[in-house]
């Protein structure tokens, strides 16, 4: 069955980001020129997902509003020939957006849960959306290719030993150079018992199976109901495959992080690379 849903889970408080996340959901804060979460959707629609399951929190209606249609700002920039209407209209219609509410912060599990009935018995791909992941073909399109072949697919990165406690890692059977059954994953695992440094990033490609799994685990790490849990469960269950894209990875789900990612971003963007350059060489000579 093709994969046609996706579930972007954005309904953590944004702790790192306070006190602008009070009121400004992190995932709408600009990288370059868009939202955070605009480019998951981006990179889902373009792999042909037709629909978006965007889990949210109070407080946090920003993102649905912008994902909506805009008739009256759409015809005043129409009225105005404005260069920014082609941009505005697109946000709106590059795929079915709905939102489902954690009503409660009970992990990243329980968010992915709560976008069950939204899902339907369907397989789905699951984003983070402070995970900035970059490569040709797209790593979505890689994730989903994994997915036919191999059935679950969790995208995973090498990661410097002192960051794996910061994650969720995996164990397994290295099957070829990107991909590992897996056979156990742990939630941030201190240092010393951490079984690889492979670190789960995503995206997930899962099979509906694991809303099962959700459903059967407890709290866990940092006593929430982890995504991670529910994985490790649903491989004793059905196949599940780390899979190392290709590609490049940055985390803007942290102040210095999204600066970063800003940075990186504009280099790579066609109307802000040649002045990026220019004032990052001036910089660069200004602090040696
Ligand atoms: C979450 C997941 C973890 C994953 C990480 C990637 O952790 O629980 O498994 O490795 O995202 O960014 P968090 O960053 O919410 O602590």
């Amino acid at each position: 069955m093709p994969v046609r849903t996706a579930v972007i889970v954005a309904a953590g408080v944004g702790t790192r980001f306070l006190p602008v996340s009070k009121s400004v959901p992190k995932e709408m804060l600009p990288l370059v020129d868009r939202p955070v979460i605009q480019y998951a959707v981006e990179q889902a629609a373009e792999a042909g997902i037709e629909r978006v399951v965007l889990v949210t929190s109070r407080g946090k209606t920003a993102m649905e509003d912008y994902f909506d249609l805009a008739p009256d700002l759409e015809r005043t920039l129409r009225e105005r020939a404005s260069p920014k209407l082609e941009a505005v209209e697109r946000v709106s219609r590059m795929a079915e957006i709905t939102a489902v509410r954690q009503r409660e912060p009970l992990g990243l599990g329980h968010a992915v849960l709560t976008a069950k009935s939204a899902v339907g018995g369907e397989p789905f791909i699951v984003y983070l959306p402070d995970e900035i992941l970059l490569g040709e073909p797209s790593v979505t399109r890689q994730m989903l290719d994994a997915y036919e072949r191999l059935g679950n697919a969790v995208g995973v990165v090498e990661v410097p030993w002192d960051d794996v406690p910061r994650y969720g890692v995996v164990e397994g059977e290295a099957r070829s150079p990107r991909e590992t059954l897996l056979t156990r994953c742990v939630e941030k695992p201190p240092r010393r018992e951490a079984p690889s440094n492979l670190a789960i990033v995503g995206p997930y490609v899962f099979s509906p199976a694991i809303f099962d799994c959700l459903e059967s685990i407890t709290a866990g790490a940092i006593g929430e109901l982890q995504l991670t849990d529910g994985i490790d469960l649903l491989a004793q269950r059905e196949p599940v495959h780390a899979y190392r894209f290709e590609g490049e990875r940055f985390d803007a789900g942290t102040p210095l992080g999204l600066l970063q990612t800003s940075v990186e971003l504009a280099l790579r963007h066609p109307d802000y690379a040649d002045a990026m350059r220019v004032w990052l060489r001036g910089l660069a000579e200004r602090i040696a």
